[in-house]
């Protein structure tokens, strides 16, 4: 079996996914057509061309415009069903996704709009291709900590459909500890936490998410090996780093793949996993992710069915649903 359609057979989680980031380019002309937005693009391909970046923050002003072609909430319920029916044929049976809700509110799309598109999505999701899905709400943190914290007051009436909080979008000069107040306010309403750090800021900001914000897993978080004790805690405490391989050398984060330190870290009991982040701008699904991350450092069928492994128990997911699909995931792997 080529390693694709082995990596496809494993049951597993994708767990670093910004909705956001799904939104391929036809889909973007499709929707701009619909709501009557002019693209600064003429077609697809020139939009493809637009996606050489040199940083963070070059995705981002680009991921940003990207988005405002979502209006309304038959936009957000089309993307999310595009990217579930992706993720599940790729073999992905449960994905905690990503969603910014700033980048929408500040263009005046508000909560309901949405948040309806989602939840209904991932209802469709569950019972066409069987795959389970939730949200976790990521704050901006290129805006002011007063904002995260109006933004989850904003999200107050609709916590049933969100499990945790996120932090995302430009790194550096922009620590966790700013965030404190939002995620104290998550954790006390019984969310989960998790951050981006060290994608391009130091190993002091995955500390300071493991510490202030009391992040349960860490989004990237390549950048721990500068700091042997971090590492060691890592290891330690058994906290996920939800990696996404191709996106850092797509960011220059790594010059190459086969630069990247996830089998390293792998190999140092670090409970590694692979993710997408933003496929439709990085080049890649989950399944790419791990094919490519595979042939570019040697990783064998055991790494493989490792990182599946490590994505299932990084999950929120009840500890019986965990079980299930660590029954399944044993049962696929010994053939
Ligand atoms: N928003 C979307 N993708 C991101 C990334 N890789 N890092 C930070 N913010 C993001
Ligand atoms: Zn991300």
């Amino acid at each position: 079996m080529d390693t694709a359609s082995f990596v496809r057979s494993l049951p597993k989680a994708e767990l670093h996914l910004h909705i956001e980031g799904t939104l391929e380019p036809e889909m973007m002309f499709d929707l701009a057509a619909r709501n009557g937005i002019d693209l600064p693009f003429a077609n697809v391909d020139e939009v493809r061309a637009a996606y050489e970046f040199s940083d963070l923050q070059t995705f981002l002003d680009i991921y940003y415009q990207g988005a405002a072609v979502l209006v309304t909430e038959q936009d957000f319920y089309d993307l999310m069903v595009a990217y579930l029916g992706r993720a599940a044929h790729d073999g992905v049976r449960r994905a905690e996704i990503f969603f910014d809700p700033q980048t929408h509110t500040e263009r005046g799309i508000e909560f309901p709009v949405f948040m309806n598109g989602f939840t209904r999505a991932i209802e469709y999701g569950e019972m066409r291709w069987g795959i389970s899905a939730a949200l976790i709400m990521c704050f901006l943190r290129h805006l002011p900590g007063d904002d995260a914290l109006g933004t989850w007051h904003e999200a107050e009436p609709f916590l049933d459909d969100i499990i945790g909080v996120g932090l995302d979008s430009a790194e550096v000069g922009n620590p966790p500890e700013w965030f404190f107040d939002a995620y104290a306010h998550a954790r006390a309403a019984g969310l989960h936490a998790v951050a981006h750090a060290g994608e391009e800021g130091p190993p002091s900001y995955i500390t300071g998410a493991l510490d202030t914000l009391h992040a349960e897993r860490i989004d990237h978080g390549v950048r721990c090996e500068e700091d042997p004790a971090l590492v060691d805690r890592l290891v330690r405490e058994g906290i996920p780093l939800t990696m996404c391989p191709l996106s850092n050398v797509k960011l220059r984060v790594f010059d190459r793949l086969e630069d990247h330190n996830l089998k390293r870290l792998l190999d140092r009991g670090v409970r590694v996993t692979i993710n997408s982040d933003d496929p439709a701008y990085f080049g890649g699904y989950v399944l790419d992710n791990y094919v490519d991350t595979a042939a570019a450092l040697d990783l064998t069928r055991d790494d493989l069915v490792k990182l599946a492994r490590n994505s299932i128990e990084a999950t929120f997911l009840p500890d019986e649903h965990k079980q299930a699909l660590l029954d399944e995931l044993d049962a696929v792997a010994a053939g």
